[in-house]
Formats: structure tokens, C-alpha cells, sequence
């Protein structure tokens, strides 16, 4: 499955989705990494990894529309099945969004419908929690709201601060959209209403949570 991948900044999800690719097995490839803002360092963590870049810088346009109609020709251009949004900070309209239908993936720092939009971890610092973590989900029109694919768990240490959270966090977030997205690939992930219902081999998200 061709994956067109949408950042904004670092790509931190990049290089362990890269490795994943790297085996024979794994049943998706990115085939472009697009960036909203011409100074991501994502775009160099792709070239690097040899896999095609493309700015579509979003101060150019004029509106949410031309910015986004440019942004599904270079989709379109590298032949895309499924997009991703990690780290990706532009909302995307719902015209986007029904273009792909079942096809737009995102992850998010929280176990949604926790914490959801920006300032996550001081979110979840305020709230208290002694759990937090991580989703990957299809996107619908609402922002951090759509079928869960997969979560992973990480613990909240009563010292933590927003950095040191997210850390932890991040390290979840590199084990589990590879494993969402390899499922998603084999067509295992079959959506149902706002939830899906995952065929997976058996242990796949156990590994992830090891407390399961
Ligand atoms: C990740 O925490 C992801 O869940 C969220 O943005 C972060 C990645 O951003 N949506 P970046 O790649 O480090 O800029």
C-alpha cells in the first residue's frame, strides 16, 4: 500500500516507519513526504532515507482549499492510497477528508477521546491521570475523533513534566503506527460505525502493551 505521509515539523515517526519498510514483509512503503512549511527537518529525514519530498508551503495560498487541492495533485502524482498525518499541524477540510474516505490515518498523543487538540501532556499532567499514550485512528471531519485502529499505554510518574511525558509517550507512538498501518495494509482493520474491528495475527498489540 503506497502511503503519502503529511508533516509539519521534526517527522519523528519517519525513520522507524522507514526501518519497518526495510523488511521484505512489511506490507506498506511511503512513497512522498509532504510538508506544509518549507523548514520542516522531517523533509531531510526523508531524503536521507531516499524517499521523495514535496513542500506545499500553506502561507502561499489563499485559502484552506487551493493549499489543500495542491497538496492531493502531488498525492495523486505519486500514486497515494493512504494517507498519514503525523505531526501534521494544518486542519484539514472536510472536502479533503471525504476525498479519502476510510483513508486518511492519524496518530495522537493521548488514548482518545482523552485530550484531544493541541497542549497534550500538560492536559493530561492537569488532569491527573496515571495512564497515557498514544492513538492511531481514521480521520473524519472532527479533529482527533475518528475509528480507533490501535492504542499502546505508557504509566504517568508523578515527576513528569510535559517533556519527559511526551518522550514517553513518542517512544509508544514509533511502535505503534508501523503496527496500525501494516494492519491497515493487509486489510485487516475493517471499520464499523466509529470503531473498527482488527484481525490481527495474535500478540501484535500485546507486544505493544505489555500489561494486556
Ligand atoms: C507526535 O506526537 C504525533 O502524535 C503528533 O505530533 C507529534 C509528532 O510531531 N501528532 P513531530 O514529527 O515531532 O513534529
Amino acid at each position: 500500500m503506497k502511503i503519502g505521509a503529511l508533516i509539519s515539523g521534526r517527522g519523528s515517526n519517519l525513520p522507524t516507519l522507514f526501518e519497518a519498510m526495510e523488511s521484505p514483509d512489511y506490507p506498506a512503503e511511503v512513497v512522498v513526504v509532504i510538508s506544509n512549511r518549507p523548514d520542516a527537518p522531517g523533509l531531510d529525514v526523508a531524503a536521507k532515507a531516499g524517499i521523495p519530498t514535496a513542500t506545499v508551503d500553506h502561507k502561499a495560498y489563499d485559502s484552506r482549499e487551493a493549499f489543500e487541492a495542491d497538496v492531493q495533485k502531488v498525492l495523486v502524482e505519486h500514486g497515494v492510497e493512504l494517507v498519514i498525518t503525523p505531526g501534521f499541524m494544518r486542519i484539514l477540510t472536510n472536502t479533503f477528508v471525504e476525498q479519502w474516505p476510510q483513508r486518511i490515518v492519524n496518530i495522537h498523543p493521548s488514548l482518545l477521546p482523552s485530550f484531544p487538540g493541541r497542549h497534550v501532556h500538560e492536559q493530561a499532567l492537569a488532569a491527573g491521570v496515571k495512564l497515557s499514550g498514544c492513538t492511531v485512528h481514521f480521520a473524519v471531519p472532527e479533529v482527533d475523533a475518528g475509528p480507533i485502529i490501535g492504542q499502546a499505554v505508557v504509566p504517568v510518574h508523578d515527576d513528569d513534566t510535559p517533556e519527559v511525558l511526551a518522550a514517553r509517550v513518542m517512544q509508544a507512538e514509533h511502535k505503534l503506527l508501523p503496527h496500525c498501518l501494516a494492519l491497515v495494509a493487509e486489510g485487516r482493520v475493517h471499520i464499523e460505525g466509529n470503531r473498527t474491528i482488527v484481525e490481527a495475527a495474535p500478540g501484535v498489540f500485546e507486544e505493544i502493551n505489555p500489561a494486556l
